[in-house]
């Protein structure tokens, strides 16, 4: 059997993965295609305690009060959930000819922890090396997105801002996630204008889609 294409959407805080996996997952299955939607951090052990740390459940304590978790602890606890992912939910979905669409993968690692660990290069090869063994993406669709425009969709979400959604680091998100190219030569990359309407920005997702498929739209 042929394996099935395995396509990241990525992008800062508010800039619509969610919504844009859910819209061409939908699409894909219209067209009759076997297709498997997952997310990361994963719904697996890692991910789960991963998302208690994002919204301040977990927390480091000490003698000046809880705080998060390092950014280099992240870096590590994002990269054992990725490897966990693969093993246990997007290999054997692929294998068997399931298209898998991914709302986030590493480029959320070399991003996001890069970023919070101050922005350098031995950071950020730090944080490739430690995902040296994480299946490259057929595609990587990124949603470049204006940061004030992504604050905005931000608010009109319920429950409190999470750990990296702070605006002053969104902004420096946006910029990195802009050149992110740099840091994965090989990988196929599309960015997508996504400062536009939610239609807008699935037909373009679309065409790129039906590129990687050799298929006219
Ligand atoms: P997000 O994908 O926005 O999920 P939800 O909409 O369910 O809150 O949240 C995940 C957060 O984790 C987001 O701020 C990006 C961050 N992140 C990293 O810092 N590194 C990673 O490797 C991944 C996958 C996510």
């Amino acid at each position: 059997m042929i394996d099935g294409h395995f396509i990241v959407i990525e992008g800062i805080d508010g800039s619509g993965t969610t919504t844009q996996c859910s819209i061409l997952a939908d699409r894909l299955t219209e067209k009759g295609l076997p297709v498997h939607t997952t997310r990361e951090p994963s719904d697996g052990p890692v991910g789960v305690l991963i998302r208690q740390v994002l919204t301040g459940r977990v927390v480091v304590s000490g003698r000046q009060g809880a705080r998060p978790f390092h950014w280099a602890t992240m870096a590590t606890l994002f990269a054992a959930d990725r490897l966990d992912h693969l093993e246990a939910e997007v290999i054997p979905n692929l294998t068997d000819g399931v298209t898998v669409i991914c709302d986030r993968y590493d480029h959320s690692s070399v991003a996001y922890q890069t970023v919070s660990g101050g922005g350098g290069e031995d950071i950020s090869s730090w944080v490739r090396e430690l995902n040296r063994h994480a299946k490259r993406p057929d595609l990587t669709l990124v949603l470049d997105v204006d940061p004030k425009r992504a604050a905005s969709r931000r608010e009109t979400r319920s429950g409190s801002p999470e750990l990296y959604e702070v605006d002053e680091m969104q902004v420096e998100l946006t910029n990195f996630y802009r050149k992110i190219d740099e840091h994965f030569p090989n990988d196929t990359i599309r960015h997508i204008d996504a400062n536009r309407d939610i239609a807008a920005v699935a037909t373009a997702i679309w065409a790129e889609v039906m590129a990687l498929r050799g298929e006219s739209i």
